[in-house]
């Protein structure tokens, strides 16, 4: 059910770094976010992949996780993301909104969530790092990142009241609640 799948996709943040993902695998997603809709059909994003471990290290260190946690720098060593999609648009070719790249990462991770992967977007980016890291021209403009790899962690919904607290937490067994509001408090007639 398609539900299922939505339900399954949950932002992860630990993974099974041993397990590589391949360019292939990342080219077959990105082909998902292909065949989006896009504002005006201007399909103006263009993506950049990492799979291989010294380019994924140097991705990694321009990134920010689970601002929420101020305890954790994020994944350890060996519980980092195996790949990463990075979605930028060139700044002569805009898109007409950013509903594009938002579009176009949900598909790649429900894409990646059916191949038994999952994945993060990631906003809080360095981008003067990333653009190091992966040689991004000037010309280009960052405006996502999605971390994929085999996720090692579970992540659980828990419905909030309205005046519920909407921080994700994790519990003493290490797993990772998010709390989201229930359908009858955000259909407002
Ligand atoms: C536009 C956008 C930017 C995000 N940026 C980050 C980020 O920089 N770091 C991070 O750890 N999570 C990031 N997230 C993940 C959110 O924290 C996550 O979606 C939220 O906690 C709800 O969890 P869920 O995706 O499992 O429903 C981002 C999500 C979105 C949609």
């Amino acid at each position: 059910m398609f539900r299922d799948l939505v339900t399954a996709n949950r932002s992860f943040r630990r993974f099974v770094e041993s397990e590589m993902i391949s360019r292939q695998t990342l080219l077959e997603l990105i082909d998902l976010a292909r065949l989006s809709p896009s504002g005006a059909n201007k399909q103006a994003l263009r993506y950049y992949v990492s799979c291989d471990e010294k380019q994924n290290e140097r991705v990694f260190e321009a990134l920010a996780w689970a601002a929420y946690f101020k305890d954790w720098a994020g994944p350890v060593a060996g519980e980092r993301p195996s790949g990463y999609i990075v979605i930028v648009q060139d700044q002569a070719n805009k898109m007409v909104s950013g509903i594009d790249y938002g579009i176009a990462a949900q598909t790649i991770l429900l894409g990646a969530v059916e191949k038994g992967l999952g994945g993060c977007m990631i906003g809080n980016i360095n981008k003067p790092k990333l653009e190091d890291a992966l040689n991004i021209p000037e010309n280009y403009e960052i405006l996502l990142v999605i971390a994929l790899g085999k996720p090692k962690e579970t992540v659980v919904i828990d419905e909030i009241d309205s005046d519920g607290d909407i921080k994700y937490w994790r519990d003493e067994a290490q797993v990772h609640h998010v709390p989201k509001r229930k359908l009858k408090d955000i259909v407002l007639n």
